[in-house]
């Protein structure tokens, strides 16, 4: 049951699709304040709360302040409180109740978690104007389903896209790309995509490509297809200012971008230098950015990344201004404690500065409104504009589409990646723990930059991240400029990155066919344990093993130099010790705890009790998977019943 209520006159999000009457009156179990602009809600002891989607620390929330704040901030240290994204959805559970709420608003919103008081859940606003969704379910995944059938169906990306992609920051030509696909392939390590970076463009211009480094465009994309490879490139919010560059020159013809309390273009800058925002929140502007996209599809390009889109801010001129001015202040003076820090941070927090997101405006339906009062929803509209057009230039096919920043309603459109992590343990540890939080926001496409993005990355954290991400549907590999190169191919083992890549295309069926199911029957795909085992307080508690679909739980391992783990068994499971696609033991093993061993090279499998999981043999890339080879691991010496889902993962699905 959903009940709707609403608190002053909040701007439409578009991020729901049902229409649910306003209940007047007081929301039962939570306290208003209008004073503090803040809604509190009692926790009891037993509550486990779940949500946030994106965001840092546990799969339970409680114990700390998280921010709706779309914020490109690369340091995901715990003391952090925003991600790039908001998904304002909250679980509250226990062995006695299932309730969630859902907070329906585009400026910022704090959530404090029983951080000031440990019984206590507080939500403070911004503006004090929220559409609250409150739903009571009869379980766990019964309140997810109905909160994911009020904000409508997920996007579903083309089966290619759980395949392996290589990424870079940035691959420089053709010939570079090409280098990197020749090594994949002569490797027999399994690839699906690779991905460009902003180097392709000329000189960082939205929808064009730099001819020089990247001619031909158009017969590249063809001769990378021929061998199983999609390219799939970025696509960053701001446009580059130049005369003569025609986005630039339609985009001010038109009145398209933000503007300024003056009416001025708003300028800021980004990688191209000075930039120019399209409003996203306005229709026509969506509409025209998204048609942009045609250049690259019409030159065979069936994917693409959205970048920089909270939007991410370096400088805008006019507070670059006030900087130099201010600097000047402090000349020959004397600095002292107080006034070297402020110095300091003239320069420290140019980039993201809170102000500079109070500078602009946009259009939202003839409205003026402020941006930093619809700020965690412009790289939702970023996305939509590129989703929508998708529809409108190619209905029946489905193009591969993820952004960095996202608010509920994204989920239609596309999916997500988390950021610039790093390459740290604990961040591949993070990334696991997002996915079940982002799965209950609707956003099932995700994943994380495998063996992290700044940061040197080693061998052993390679090859544990990608046994971690064996079932995540982004199985990307991502790093920065400047650090360690991280293709699999540039560490020493390539025999055991083989076999853990093509394990990965082993299991495609699996992981493809459980995606699909959960996604129409808005159902999740990766489940903390209590979603299954709602009555074991150990289960509950569990913060670093997963339940994968129907089938299968995953129990990886994720500090350095350990050898295996400790792992907590609700129920008999068979464990599946993989050394390849077909190098594996299985072995029953009761309830309760166990020390599993797990070799580097080696990714454990667990599969519970009663269940049944496929698997094929691999493949060069997905398409070429062929399913006659499927064989299945069961549980019981006697076959279970199982649903295999498969469809061609290119054509949409209208259901
Ligand atoms: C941002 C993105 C990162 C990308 C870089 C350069 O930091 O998050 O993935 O590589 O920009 O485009």
């Amino acid at each position: 049951m959903i009940r709707r209520y609403r608190i002053g006159e909040p701007i439409n999000t578009d991020s729901v699709v049902e229409q649910i009457k306003i209940t007047t009156g007081e929301i039962p179990g939570w306290r208003k304040n209008q004073e503090t602009r803040s809604l509190t809600f009692q926790l009891n002891d037993s509550d486990v709360v779940y949500g946030l989607g994106e965001s840092i620390r546990g799969m339970n929330k409680r114990g700390w302040i998280y921010e709706s704040n779309n914020s490109d901030d690369p340091i995901h240290t715990e003391d952090k409180h925003s991600l790039y994204a908001s998904q304002n959805f909250l679980l509250v559970t226990s062995p006695e109740r299932s309730v969630a709420v859902y907070i329906d608003t585009p400026g910022r919103v704090c959530f404090d978690i029983g951080y000031t008081a440990p019984s206590e859940m507080s939500i403070t606003f911004d503006d004090f104007d929220a559409d609250i969704y409150v739903i009571d379910g009869e379980s766990r995944l019964d309140t997810v389903r109905q909160f994911r059938k009020l904000i409508g169906r997920s996007y579903i990306p083309p089966k290619w896209a759980f395949g392996y992609g290589q990424s870079r920051w940035s691959y420089m030509s053709v010939e570079e790309v090409r280098n990197v696909v020749n090594t994949y392939r002569s490797e027999e390590i399994p690839i699906d995509s690779v991905y460009l970076d902003i180097d392709y463009m000329d000189h960082y211009k939205d929808f064009t490509i730099d001819e020089d480094r990247f001619p031909d465009f158009a017969d590249f994309t063809k001769e990378m297809k021929d061998d199983g490879v999609h390219l799939v490139p970025i696509i960053d919010a701001g446009v580059k200012i130049e005369d003569g560059y025609d986005v630039c020159e339609e985009g001010v013809e038109k009145d398209y971008f933000c503007k300024k309390e003056n009416g001025k273009n708003l300028v800021a800058a980004v990688w191209p230098g000075k930039v120019y925002f399209p409003d996203f929140l306005n229709a026509d502007v969506r509409k025209w950015f998204g048609n942009k996209y045609d250049f690259l599809l019409s030159k065979g390009i069936d994917g693409f990344w959205n970048d920089m889109n909270e939007p991410a801010i370096f400088y805008t001129e006019d507070h670059l201004s006030e900087v130099f001015e201010k600097i000047d202040t402090y000349k020959g003076r004397n600095l002292d404690i107080r006034s070297f820090f402020e110095f300091k941070d003239l320069v420290g927090a140019i980039d993201n500065n809170p102000e500079d997101y109070r500078r602009f405006y946009h259009d939202c339906n003839g409205q003026k409104v402020r941006h930093d009062k619809v700020h965690n929803i412009f790289g939702y509209n970023m996305t939509r504009a590129a989703g929508d057009a998708f529809r409108r230039l190619c209905p029946n096919k489905r193009i591969l589409m993820f952004s960095r920043a996202s608010y509920v309603g994204m989920h239609r459109y596309g999916g997500v990646w988390t950021g610039d992590n790093k390459s740290w343990w604990s961040h591949m540890l993070v990334s696991l723990k997002q996915q079940p939080a982002l799965n209950m926001c609707g956003f099932m496409y995700s994943g994380s930059d495998i063996g992290g993005f700044t940061g040197d990355c080693t061998e052993d954290l390679m090859m544990r991240w990608l046994e971690l991400a064996m079932f995540i549907p982004l199985y990307r590999n991502h790093s920065a400029e400047g650090t360690r190169r991280q293709e699999l191919y540039c560490f020493g083992h390539q025999d055991w990155f083989r076999n853990i890549v093509q394990l990965r295309y082993a299991l495609i069926p699996y992981i493809y066919g459980e995606f699909m199911k959960a996604l129409l029957s808005d159902d999740m795909y990766m489940m903390p344990l209590s979603f299954v085992y709602a009555d074991d307080k150990r289960a509950i508690e569990i913060e670093d093993q997963v339940l994968v679909g129907e089938s299968v739980m995953v129990a990886p391992v994720y500090l350095q130099n350990s050898t295996g783990r400790s792992v907590y068994l609700p129920e008999d499971m068979k464990l599946v010790r993989f050394r390849s696609f077909d190098d594996y033991d299985e072995e029953v093993l009761v309830a309760g705890d166990h020390y599993i061993e797990c070799a580097l090279n080696e990714t454990i499998v667990f599969v519970r009790k009663g269940h049944v999981m496929p698997l094929c043999a691999p493949a060069k890339c997905v398409n070429e998977l062929d399913y006659s080879t499927i064989k299945y691991i069961c549980f019981d010496a006697e076959p279970s019943e199982y649903e295999l889902y498969n469809d061609d993962g290119l054509e949409s699905i209208t259901i």
